[in-house]
């Protein structure tokens, strides 16, 4: 017997789907943080649960796309319908979007890949030594980057920004650096907002110029809507 949300889930994507912009469309969503292995028993990670990435990916399904999503260690449920694929590394995500994005028309990349890793990986199970120890960390590439060359020149681009400072500006350049075209921007200082629970402030730009907009606390699902709302324009224009 399926769990009611599941039923719900589907029912809302007959009714929605059958006209659902995203209909025939194929959407490649991120989620979750990466970890990266320090020795056997031990890893760096961050505190993003995938809740986000995890209501982008039911809300595309609702409207008829066709879904892939690539999970980090998320800490929710995964989406109903869509074909989840697990990584690990922040190098694992990468070569999973690279993988992916031949096939993608919207990619959203609402994961916190961790952005250092350790240089080396220790073969066994780090013991005390009675003294502090230092790890060196290499830098992680830049998904966003790495995988420019695999999309297609149609694909629809949203990104993420989570900052604590020069909000906009930040948000801004990471736009145009990431070549993205829509930024989804959060204030990791703000409560209610960011990583870990059910409702999200943010601000989103567009890297074709305009305001940007400024969206109230809204919960995760309803943050998802408008943010599909705003790609679906993008992918209609193309
Ligand atoms: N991102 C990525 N690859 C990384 C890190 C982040 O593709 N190695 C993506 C995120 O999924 C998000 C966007 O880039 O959509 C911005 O992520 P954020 O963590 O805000 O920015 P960083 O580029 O990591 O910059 P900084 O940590 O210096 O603010």
């Amino acid at each position: 017997m399926p769990e009611p949300e599941t039923i719900v889930a589907h029912a809302a994507r007959t009714l929605d789907g059958r006209t659902g912009k995203l209909m025939g469309r194929t959407v490649l969503v991120t989620a979750g943080p990466t970890r990266e292995a320090i020795d056997p028993v031990r890893f760096l990670t961050n505190h993003s649960s995938g809740r986000m990435g995890v209501a982008l990916a039911e809300a595309a399904w609702r409207r008829g796309a066709t879904v892939t999503l690539v999970a980090g260690s998320i800490s929710v449920d995964p989406p109903v319908g869509a074909r989840v694929v697990r990584v690990e590394s922040t190098v694992d995500m990468r070569d999973a979007v690279a993988r992916e994005l031949p096939d993608t028309d919207l990619l959203i990349m609402a994961a916190a890949p961790a952005d250092y890793r350790p240089a080396t990986v220790a073969a066994n199970k780090l013991k005390k030594t009675g003294t502090s120890r230092s790890l060196e960390l290499e830098e992680n590439p830049d998904i966003l980057v790495s995988t420019r060359s695999a999309r297609r020149s149609r694909t629809v681009v949203v990104g993420f920004a989570l900052e604590t400072e020069d909000l906009l500006q930040n948000a801004r350049r990471k736009l145009l650096a990431k070549e993205m075209d829509l930024i989804v921007l959060n204030d990791a200082t703000e409560p209610g907002a960011g990583f870990g629970v059910e409702t999200n402030r943010v601000t989103i730009l567009s890297r074709n110029g305009g305001d940007h907009e400024a969206l109230p606390l809204l919960a995760k699902s309803d943050v998802a809507d408008a943010i599909l709302d705003r790609a679906e324009a993008l992918l209609d224009g193309r």
